[in-house]
């Protein structure tokens, strides 16, 4: 008989974020920078926040004064101007102009303060329009980008090369994320600029509140999407400035897609909406498949937590509450 003896016991890896180290979260009233910040405070980190009120990131010169007197370990950069393909259509100059400007102050900033850490959100849409599926983070730079918002695109690859440029000329350790479609509780639910997920959560909650006997959604229903609880993603954000010091950028995603199709039905079950779905085919459809490869981060041991219905049920509940429904 042979008995399994225990192996050599396992050195834990150094963590590159201090116990209870000071992180300047910059957005932390916005989507990603709330929850990052809820995750940093749960952690035991002490997060340092300044409201766009009080410092305007566009603005180098103060930005580099407040870096400099808060001195922070690390810094997440999730501030930036964000939205949809209206917008982003609309407001092009603002998009490139406002990221590059939020991204220079900011990530210059922070190296003269002497930060050790630095996070830089990126987005998937750097990616070539035509890219592979799932696509891999080495699909940068590979082909023309999606027209309509390769004004926020270049910004957030510029973003990327200016880490990257830090790490190779000053020994910087800042490094990228590049997270899928998120949704979760702080996300915007107005219809102007609303994402897919919360657009589809209010359009089914106030049809069933009209006794609406159908919905009528754009397109064909088929395109393939990802999407990830934006406290899955502050996670893994964490995790990256644990764990995480190489050049390249890191896509952050549930590693799953389904139809939008699939996704109205789920909203459907959540939001109670007992009417008719009517797809509208002569609304565009946009690329049919976005999905992220994400084995680049679940090889540092990232596993999502939140389903997509559990997920989409307490983001429901948020928005009713937030309504004071
Ligand atoms: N949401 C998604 O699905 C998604 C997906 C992939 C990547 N991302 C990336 O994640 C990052 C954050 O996105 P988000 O969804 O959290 O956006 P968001 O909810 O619009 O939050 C952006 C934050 O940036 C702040 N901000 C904008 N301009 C500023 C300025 N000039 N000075 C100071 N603060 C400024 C905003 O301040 P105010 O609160 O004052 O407006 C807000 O707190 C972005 O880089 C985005 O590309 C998001």
């Amino acid at each position: 008989m042979t008995t399994d003896l225990p192996g050599p016991p396992q050195e834990p890896v150094p963590s590159l974020l201090r116990p209870g180290a000071r992180v300047f979260v910059a957005g932390h009233r916005g989507l990603v920078g709330s929850a990052v910040a809820r995750r940093l405070t749960a952690e035991g980190h002490d997060v340092i926040t300044c409201g766009r009120d009080r410092l305007d990131l566009r603005d180098a010169e103060r930005t580099a004064a407040f870096l400099r007197r808060t001195h922070p370990d690390a810094v997440v950069l999730a501030a930036a101007r964000v939205g949809g393909i209206m917008a982003n259509s609309t407001y092009p100059v603002q998009f490139i102009e406002d990221n590059l400007r939020i991204q220079l102050s900011v990530i210059a900033g922070a190296h003269a303060a002497g930060t050790e850490r630095l996070l830089f959100l990126g987005s998937s849409c750097i990616y070539p329009k035509l890219a592979p599926q799932p696509i891999p983070e080495s699909a940068l730079l590979t082909g023309p980008l999606e027209p309509t918002n390769e004004a926020y695109a270049l910004a957030k690859i510029a973003g990327i090369v200016q880490i990257q440029s830090y790490r190779h000329q000053y020994g910087a350790s800042y490094i990228s994320a590049m997270p899928t479609n998120l949704y979760g509780p702080g996300d915007s639910f107005d219809l102007e600029t609303s994402h897919v997920l919360p657009a589809l959560i209010r359009r089914f909650h106030e049809a069933r509140h009209r006794g609406a006997p159908a919905v009528t959604l754009w397109g064909s229903g088929n395109p393939r999407r990802e999407f990830l609880h934006v406290d899955d993603l502050a996670a893994a954000c964490v995790l990256l400035l644990e764990r995480y010091d190489e050049d390249a950028p890191v896509n952050v995603g549930s590693g799953e897609d389904l139809t939008i199709r699939e996704l109205a039905s789920v909203v459907g079950d959540v939001t109670s909406y007992q009417g008719e779905v009517v797809w509208d085919t002569a609304k565009p459809d946009g690329t049919p498949r976005k999905l992220l490869d994400v084995s680049r981060l679940a090889a540092l041991g990232f596993k999502p937590r939140i389903a997509l219905r559990e997920g989409i049920a307490g983001t429901y509940s948020w928005w009713l509450r937030q309504r004071g429904a």
